[in-house]
């Protein structure tokens, strides 16, 4: 899953211009881009897309629903699992007990609808408030459910009642980046895709590509957008081109043709195990 763009639950117009994005998954909106007064036209709106939209050829469609500290999370749920979305995305998750505890009603809901055990997936913005940076070894283990892991820097700066999650220069500042790194981190550790947080400044494009090949250099998968003009700059960024593939391949095949060794050199290059297993990595996600 390259590229997730957001569209705001309670905007028919976007949600009807998502689809045509090329992006490879919708997070339908029910959290902070929706206002209180709009919380149960969001609901409807959204129940009413999912019944409606594409699924067979179509983006994989995830919802967001509201935090598990608000009074509106049970009704999100109840709403939208029986329009079966591909998966859920529980924004400021403050450990895996979190994930488990989302987990847990929906065994209940799919029980309701006649769902199959866990067809609904599971997602996380995990790095929100300061405490959640606290706890993010917490999630292996936390759900069968959980597929992808990101992170946030916007909530995160509010609670920490930063002016700015930026510097001068336009980097993120310490707090940021180690949320961002530790997002990773527990993404691959729970054995979830790690996909990077959105870039807010939808109209400049060579900051986004160059915060996408960061993020792709690091090991993330692929990275949230809110703006459809966003999508086709992060799928090319993570879509791995004809020459990756044929370096990775032509790595496996010289293991292969070498009788499957530990380690082999290659053009003067020591080669082991690790870069076995990236080439193999690589192949597979061009796949
Ligand atoms: N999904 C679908 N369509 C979108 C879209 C999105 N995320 N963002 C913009 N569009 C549409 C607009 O409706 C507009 O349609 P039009 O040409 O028919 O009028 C077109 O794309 C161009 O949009 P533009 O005028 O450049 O932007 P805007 O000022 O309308 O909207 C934002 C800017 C940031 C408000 C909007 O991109 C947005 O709502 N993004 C998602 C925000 C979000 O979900 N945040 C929560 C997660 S951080
Ligand atoms: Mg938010």
């Amino acid at each position: 899953m390259r590229s997730l763009l957001f569209v705001p639950g309670d905007s028919e117009k976007k949600q009807s211009k998502a689809a045509l994005s090329g992006a490879d998954a919708l997070i339908l909106d029910l959290e902070d881009s929706v206002s209180l007064a709009h919380k149960e036209g969001a609901r409807l709106l959204t129940q009413d897309y999912l019944g409606k939209a594409d699924r067979t050829s179509g983006p994989k469609l995830i919802v967001r629903m509201n935090a598990l500290d608000t009074p509106f999370w049970r009704d999100d749920l109840d709403a939208i699992a029986p329009a079966k979305p591909d998966a859920i995305m529980i924004p400021k998750t403050l450990s895996g007990d979190c994930v488990h505890k989302v987990s847990k009603y929906l065994d209940r809901l799919e029980g309701d609808c006649g769902l199959e055990r866990n067809a609904i997936k599971l997602c996380n913005v995990a790095t929100e408030t300061a405490a959640s940076l606290f706890t993010m070894g917490t999630y292996q283990g936390a759900s069968a459910r959980l597929f992808a892991l990101t992170w946030g820097a916007e909530d995160l700066a509010a609670d920490l009642g930063a002016s700015s999650n930026m510097d001068e220069a336009g980097a993120y500042t310490g707090a940021y980046q180690l949320a961002r790194t530790l997002s990773l981190l527990a993404a691959v550790a729970a054995d979830a895709m790690p996909i990077d947080s959105i870039y807010k400044d939808f109209k400049n494009m060579d900051g986004l590509r160059a915060e996408a090949r960061a993020a792709l250099r690091d090991g993330f998968v692929g990275k949230m957008a809110i703006h459809p003009a966003q999508v086709p700059i992060i799928n090319e960024v993570f879509t791995p081109t004809r020459e990756d593939v044929a370096h990775a391949q032509s790595i496996i095949d010289a293991f292969e043709s070498a009788g499957n060794p530990g380690v082999i050199a290659v053009d003067g290059v020591m080669l082991d195990q690790p870069h076995l297993k990236q080439a193999k990595r690589l192949v597979a996600r061009a796949e």
